[in-house]
């Protein structure tokens, strides 16, 4: 049975359609406190746990979650299909914690595998308990692109190249170049221009996340009279006035997966995660 969060509902619904698994009805409750409450209905044999951790009331639901669904279920899967703090994934300065750590140790107890989505590093699977499976979900962000004029796939940090690599090769034509990143605050970053020629061409910037917008905005504005720009990400965060800022820099549209279930998630992972189930 599929266990959705209350976050990745429309997910969880395209996965048990992949995977022809029935779909669980959870109730998503809060007491007067504040504190919440999840009911599941009854779990017989495997559980299959679909729950982006967006917010951290999100991750207290996912750990209610795979208690209760350990307490009936013969196996238990967790996918998360975007992990928050995620980003946090190593040791910047003494007194602070590896946060990414913390919640994959968390996750690790009341499940036998894990499986999350194009995490912000590789590496993180290290920082699990129990198996976890990462699942790769650049190429389908080629699927929702239009027709485009004479594309250049820009990645906007060293980190996202291999991204816009494969959204490239997914699409089918057109050139790849990268800038160079800077990161002076959560809000601010400094980038370098690319090399390569931006003038009457369609750009498509591709990234892993865009949160504030930040890293994107200030890509776009080093390109030189471009066609149009698109952006392209696989967790589509938009925290705050991200949209906006987007908007304002040019951008015609942002496309984003269900990993976080926005107006612009025009793709779904479903298919890729039902792939390694
Ligand atoms: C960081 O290296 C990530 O790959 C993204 O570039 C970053 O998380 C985007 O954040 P923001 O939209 O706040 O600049």
């Amino acid at each position: 049975m599929i266990i959705p969060g209350s976050a990745s509902q429309s997910l969880a619904s395209s996965l048990a359609a992949e995977l022809n698994e029935p779909l669980g009805i959870v109730n998503y409750q809060r007491f007067a406190d504040g504190e919440m409450l999840v009911q599941t209905p009854k779990i017989q044999d495997r559980a299959i746990i679909v729950a982006s951790t967006i917010s951290s009331d999100a991750h207290i639901e996912l750990l209610q979650l795979q208690d209760a669904v350990r307490r009936q279920a013969d196996e238990v899967l967790t996918v998360i299909p975007y992990m928050g703090y995620a980003r946090q994934d190593k040791l910047f300065e003494t007194g602070e914690p590896i946060s990414a750590a913390a919640m994959a140790s968390a996750f690790s107890t009341n499940t036998d595998r894990i499986l999350t989505v194009n995490p912000h590093v590789d590496t993180i699977d290290k920082f699990f308990d129990v198996s976890c499976t990462i699942v790769n979900a650049a190429p389908v962000l080629a699927d929702p692109l239009p027709k485009l004029t004479d594309p250049l796939f820009l990645a906007p940090d060293e980190g996202a190249i291999t991204l816009a690599n494969q959204v490239q090769t997914a699409y089918g034509e057109g050139e790849t170049d990268y800038f160079v990143k800077s990161r002076i605050s959560d809000v601010e970053v400094q980038i370098q221009p690319s090399d390569a020629e931006t003038r009457d061409r369609d750009i498509v910037l591709v990234d892993d996340i865009i949160a504030t917008g930040s890293t994107m905005s200030t890509a776009i504005s080093q390109l030189d009279n471009p066609h149009r720009i698109f952006v392209s990400c696989i967790h589509p965060v938009l925290a705050a006035n991200a949209v906006t800022k987007l908007s304002a820099a040019g951008v015609s549209r942002i496309y984003g997966t269900d990993t976080i279930e926005q107006s612009v998630s025009t793709v779904s992972v479903a298919s890729e995660i039902a792939a390694h189930v």
